[in-house]
């Protein structure tokens, strides 16, 4: 989809442009939707524009619980997990994106081991085959692995690994077993990490360069009752030296705090190390919300120095009514930013600020590849937001660009670009 550079706009006619979104929802539907543009005129920022969010196909062949969204923008595939909530098992399901339209088309379909929550995509390091494989982490179970042909969008079971824990951590309710929340591909593209929300730590598999096959590696261990949920790396280049730093940030879901880390590869793939830097509360120096179960969830780096922290049930804000016929207010949970540090500064961070996430349980967000745009999807109000994003300060939108309702629990939303 094209897209207009809004910082050069001064050349912007008032001419519209789409992108589309795919959305996952706990009622099995996988939904298209198109976010259509349309700026005003001598439009400066992507907010001197009018949006509107609409629905344009949706699919149930990921039903019934449809619970994450890996998109592979390159070969247009589209991959979706189905929790199963009520069911022993749950299911990975393949799509082709039709071009133009965006619509799905269903490519394969297969039972997995229980609850799949979260997938990532990872390749050779330094390989130009089209050789490609899924990870996806099962919150009741542990860690499968696929092989994917990339032109086909077809895929077949490769791993599986069970976890298991000696006994129940800290928060018995909610750390009996092992949780894994989110799989996530290192930098070098040598490791997998698994934020484990059940056993306090973050599990790590090697992954051999040529067969793509894992083996797991020393697990790292965090605050006990924390439950690691998601997390995301940076990278900072040296350009004398031509070398490169890596830093890991953890959001636990349990404690709700954010946690930076300097990350020490050790020698022979062995495994890798990660040194805290900073710690802090997701809702930065705002004072302890009351709200019972505030639980954190999702992060993502923008513009390589930024961090968006998504707060579940943890509404400091009323907003618009999505309603715009409905004067009342509706509660809004946050989005947090922090501002990474560099130089000496280098691994830490300090807090931005909170801005209103469009409603009810911000489970996930993705941001655009234009880093102007923020796409929430908010499980518990059945709805997508988008916010603008200013790039020259960071700083996240008060006012909701577009919404559009999807059925159901929203589990994800990404874009297509
Ligand atoms: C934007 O929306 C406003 C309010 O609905 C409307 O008055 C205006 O004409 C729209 N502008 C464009 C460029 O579509
Ligand atoms: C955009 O910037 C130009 C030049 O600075 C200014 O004249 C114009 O009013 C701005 N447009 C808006 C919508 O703010
Ligand atoms: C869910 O998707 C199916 C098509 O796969 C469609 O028939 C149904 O209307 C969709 N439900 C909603 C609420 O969009
Ligand atoms: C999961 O799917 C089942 C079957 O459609 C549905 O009854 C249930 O409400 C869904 N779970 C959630 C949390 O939405
Ligand atoms: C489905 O779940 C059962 C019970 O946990 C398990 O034994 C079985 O291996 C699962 N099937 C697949 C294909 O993962
Ligand atoms: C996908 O792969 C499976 C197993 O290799 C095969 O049985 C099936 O026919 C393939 N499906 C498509 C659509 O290519
Ligand atoms: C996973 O491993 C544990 C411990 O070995 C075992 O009790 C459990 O049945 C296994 N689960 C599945 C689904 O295979
Ligand atoms: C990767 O797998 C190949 C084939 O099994 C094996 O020969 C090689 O030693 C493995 N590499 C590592 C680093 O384990
Ligand atoms: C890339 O990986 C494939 C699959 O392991 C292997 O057959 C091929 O030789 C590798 N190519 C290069 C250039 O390393
Ligand atoms: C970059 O590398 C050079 C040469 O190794 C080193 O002197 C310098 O301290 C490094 N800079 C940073 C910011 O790490
Ligand atoms: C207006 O919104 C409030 C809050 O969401 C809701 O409780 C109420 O039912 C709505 N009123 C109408 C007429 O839809
Ligand atoms: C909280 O942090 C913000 C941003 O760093 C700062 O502007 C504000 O003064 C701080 N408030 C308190 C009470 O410390």
């Amino acid at each position: 989809m094209f897209f207009h550079n809004l910082l050069t706009a001064t050349a912007l006619a008032a001419v519209a442009s789409a992108k589309h979104l795919y959305v996952s929802s706990y009622s099995g539907n996988v939904t298209t939707l198109s976010l259509t543009q349309t700026p005003h005129a001598n439009a400066n920022s992507s907010s001197d524009s009018n949006y509107t969010l609409t629905t344009l196909s949706s699919n149930n062949a990921c039903a019934p619980n449809a619970s994450f969204l890996t998109i592979d923008r390159i070969h247009q595939n589209l991959f979706c997990v189905n929790e199963g909530i009520v069911n022993p098992n749950g299911s990975l399901v393949s799509f082709k994106i039709s071009p133009n339209s965006g619509e799905l088309t269903k490519i394969n379909s297969a039972i997995t081991p229980a609850a799949p929550v979260n997938s990532v995509l990872y390749t050779p390091p330094h390989n130009g085959t089209s050789k490609q494989l899924l990870a996806v982490a099962h919150y009741a179970w542990g860690l499968t692995t696929y092989t994917v042909d990339p032109d086909t969008a077809n895929f077949t079971l490769t791993q599986s690994f069970n976890f298991t824990q000696a006994k129940a951590g800290p928060n018995a309710a909610r750390q009996a077993a092992p949780h894994p929340h989110q799989v996530i591909l290192d930098p070098t593209k040598k490791f997998l990490l698994l934020p484990d929300l059940g056993s306090d730590l973050v599990r790590v598999f090697h992954i051999n360069s040529s067969t793509l096959t894992l083996t797991a590696r020393p697990s790292i261990p965090v605050a006990p009752g924390s439950g690691p949920r998601h997390g995301v790396f940076q990278t900072v280049h040296n350009g004398t030296s031509g070398g490169a730093k890596h830093y890991f940030f953890l959001v636990t879901e349990l404690a709700n705090t954010i946690t930076s880390y300097d990350v020490h590869y050790q020698p022979f793939d062995a495994g890798l190390e990660l040194f805290p830097r900073t710690s802090m509360k997701t809702y930065g120096n705002h004072s302890e919300p009351v709200f019972a179960g505030n639980a954190a969830a999702e992060i993502a780096l923008v513009c390589d120095r930024e961090l968006v922290v998504s707060n579940r049930n943890a509404s400091f804000y009323h907003i618009a009514n999505p309603d715009p016929r409905n004067a009342t207010e509706v509660p809004s949970d946050t989005l947090a930013t922090f501002r990474i540090g560099a130089g000496a500064q280098e691994g830490r961070f300090s807090f931005g600020e909170l801005s209103p996430a469009g409603g009810s349980f911000p489970r996930q967000f993705s941001v655009d590849g234009g880093e102007d745009l923020v796409a929430v999807g908010l499980q518990n109000s059945g709805l997508v937001v988008i916010y603008a994003r200013d790039k020259a300060t960071g700083r996240l939108g008060r006012e909701v660009l577009a919404s559009v309702e999807v059925e159901g629990a929203v589990t994800s939303v990404v874009w297509g670009e």
